[in-house]
C-alpha cells in the first residue's frame, strides 16, 4: 500500500506501511533528518512537526492520518543562506547549546509565528512547554522566541542582543 504525503509543499508517494509513525518515514525514506528522535513517547518534543496549523510530536504520529493535511518540518522553513526569521532569532539569542532539541522548539515556535500571535509570557512559555532541551537553554530559547514575535524584552533580557 502507498500513501500520498504533503511534506513542505511537496507531494511524495510513501512506501511504509500505514501505522509507521511520521518521523520514520520523514528520517528513513525522505530524508528530512530535523526532526529528532528523543523519547519516542511524546515527552520530549524533539520530533515536533507541523501539521496544517498545529505543532505535532511526529513520533507518535502514524502516516494513515495524514494523507491530504499539509506536513511541514525544519527543512520547509529556511537555509543556510537564507534563514527563517525563527531560525535568524535562534542564531542571534544562541538558543542552542548540542541542538537537538532545536528544530522541534523552532517547530512549535512556528505556529505562534504563522497565527500572528501576541502572547503574553505566560501563553508563551505554556505554549513552548511539551518541549525540553536536555542542556538547560530554555531561557535562551524563550528569548529567541520573543524576538522573532516582536515581543518586549522580558526580565532578564538585559544582555539581548540588537
Ligand atoms: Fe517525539 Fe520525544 S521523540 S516527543
Amino acid at each position: 500500500m502507498t500513501l500520498k504525503l504533503n511534506v513542505n509543499g511537496s507531494e511524495y508517494v510513501v512506501e511504509s506501511h500505514p501505522s509507521t509513525p511520521l518521523l520514520y518515514v520523514l528520517r528513513n525514506e525522505l530524508g528530512l533528518n530535523g526532526a529528532k528522535y528523543g523519547c519516542g513517547l511524546g515527552q520530549c518534543g524533539a520530533c515536533t512537526v507541523q501539521i496544517d496549523s498545529r505543532a505535532v510530536f511526529s513520533c507518535l504520529t502514524p502516516i494513515v492520518s495524514l494523507e491530504g493535511r499539509r506536513i511541514r518540518t525544519i527543512e520547509g522553513l529556511g537555509t543556510t543562506s537564507s534563514p527563517s526569521v525563527l531560525q535568524t532569532a535562534f542564531e542571534v539569542e544562541q538558543a542552542a547549546q548540542c541542538g537537538y532539541c532545536i528544530a522541534g522548539m523552532i517547530m512549535r515556535a512556528q505556529v505562534l509565528l504563522d497565527r500572528n500571535a501576541l502572547p503574553t509570557e505566560a501563553e508563551l512559555r505554556k505554549h513552548m512547554q511539551p518541549n525540553l532541551c536536555r542542556c538547560g537553554t530554555h531561557m535562551r530559547i524563550i528569548r529567541a522566541v520573543r524576538r522573532a514575535l516582536n515581543m518586549p524584552p522580558a526580565f532578564g533580557d538585559r544582555e539581548r542582543a540588537p
